[in-house]
């Protein structure tokens, strides 16, 4: 009897956690998109720097995109660590806080720069391979509990891929798209600013979303300092990108949450293009060089007495002693996210969640993608 009773009060709250979930549904549509990604290697950063899916926080973003699987010997979506997907629960923790924020959306990112172009390039080059894996694919990512995938091929034509794949990549993405479409699943893919790659009237038919990579415009090989992420050349990467033909509101442009550093080679040439010697700088946390988190960027201002902060094209540079800086804060970030309101693009995508102050170290936590959400979403 109790527990007839308890059954069903279960049904009933059941039931009316449906009807809201139908109803934040509904409201979930048509808002500009916050995509964040994670970087699931970020868990085996050291201290302050370690990260995972627990320190999330579920309401900042509409989207989470969890990155990276690869491609296995037989070009069959894998996990690239199973030890920090599978064992440590990096899929399972990810899709659950779609408990939190009802209208999240959780979709599993394949590819990235390590994984190279030839094995996309030759899973891609005839039908009978893009259809085994797309098949492969849908049962991956529903079997996993994940929304969707983001296909995220660096770069179709280019690493050792070939020609055709610039309209094989379209197929390829055809071929996903009709393969999900029945049960719902999204697609996206994440592109770098270049067009070069891509044959965009087609590919736009087949995705719901193009995360456009407006970053790394300088390379830590560089022998001269650059800017990260300059504005006006991202302004016209996308104006391009729409005229050619995609859609604005399918358009998500990409805000990075880490810096690159350079070592100058000549402590009182610091101004942009100034020549650098070999990059041994980097994060301590992050561990990479050329390479530091927004967390990093802050300890680096704070520990040094040169405090100089230059905002040039909407992105920022510092330096100290012989080390050169360059990426975005939160107010570049702002103006940036107000441009997506102005231009009306789909929203604005993250790299990445995991190297934002989310600890709150120096401040608020996540102090940039905050300043994100607040620009989009005004409280
Ligand atoms: C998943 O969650 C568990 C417990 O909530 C946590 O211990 C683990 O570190 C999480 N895994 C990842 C990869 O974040
Ligand atoms: C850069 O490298 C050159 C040549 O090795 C060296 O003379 C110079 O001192 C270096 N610059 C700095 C700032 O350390
Ligand atoms: C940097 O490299 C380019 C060629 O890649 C060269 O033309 C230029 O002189 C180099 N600049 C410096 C400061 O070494
Ligand atoms: C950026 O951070 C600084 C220092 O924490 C703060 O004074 C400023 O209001 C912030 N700006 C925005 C747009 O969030």
């Amino acid at each position: 009897m109790v527990l007839k009773r308890v059954l069903i009060v279960f049904n009933i709250v059941f039931l009316l956690n449906c009807f809201a979930l139908i109803e934040a549904n509904d409201d979930c549509v048509s808002q500009k998109k916050i995509v964040c990604y994670y970087a699931s290697w970020s868990l085996y950063r050291i201290e302050e720097g370690q990260f995972n899916t627990e320190k999330i926080d579920s309401k900042l973003c509409t989207n989470i995109v969890y990155s990276f699987v690869g491609l296995n010997i037989n070009l069959e979506i894998a996990s690239l660590d199973t030890n920090a997907d599978i064992l440590n629960g990096g899929f399972y923790n990810m899709t659950q806080l779609k408990e939190q924020n009802p209208c999240l959306t959780v979709t599993l990112a394949l590819g990235g720069w390590n994984e190279g172009s030839l094995k996309y390039s030759i899973m891609a080059s005839n039908e009978e391979s893009r259809q085994k894996f797309a098949e492969q694919a849908l049962k991956f990512i529903s079997y996993y509990g994940f929304d969707g995938l983001d296909l995220d091929w660096e770069y179709p034509t280019s690493r050792g891929g070939i020609a055709a794949d610039k309209e094989n990549f379209v197929a390829l993405l055809k071929t996903i798209k009709s393969n999900f479409s029945p049960w719902g699943f999204k697609l996206s893919i994440a592109a770098g600013i270049d067009e070069q790659y891509y044959d965009i009237p087609e590919i736009v038919q087949h995705v719901d979303y193009v995360h456009l990579m407006a970053y790394d415009f300088i390379s830590s090989t560089s022998n001269v300092t650059g800017l990260l992420a300059p504005f006006s050349l991202i302004k016209k990467g996308i104006d391009s990108w729409i005229k050619d033909g995609l859609p604005a509101e399918k358009l998500i442009m990409g805000v990075p949450t880490y810096a690159r550093c350079f070592n100058l080679f000549a402590t009182n040439d610091h101004g942009i293009g100034a020549p650098v010697n070999k990059t041994t700088c980097g994060g301590i946390w992050t561990d990479q060089d050329g390479f530091l988190s927004y967390y990093e960027v802050q300890q680096f201002l704070q520990t040094n007495s040169c405090k100089e902060t230059v905002i040039v094209d909407d992105n920022v540079y510092s330096w100290c002693d012989d080390i050169w800086i360059t990426y975005d804060n939160n107010n570049t970030v702002t103006t940036k996210a107000k441009y997506v309101i102005e231009a009306d693009l789909g929203g604005v995508m993250i790299w990445s969640l995991d190297t934002d102050d989310f600890y709150g170290l120096f401040g608020e936590k996540y102090p940039l993608v905050t300043a994100i959400h607040d620009t989009l979403y005004p409280i």
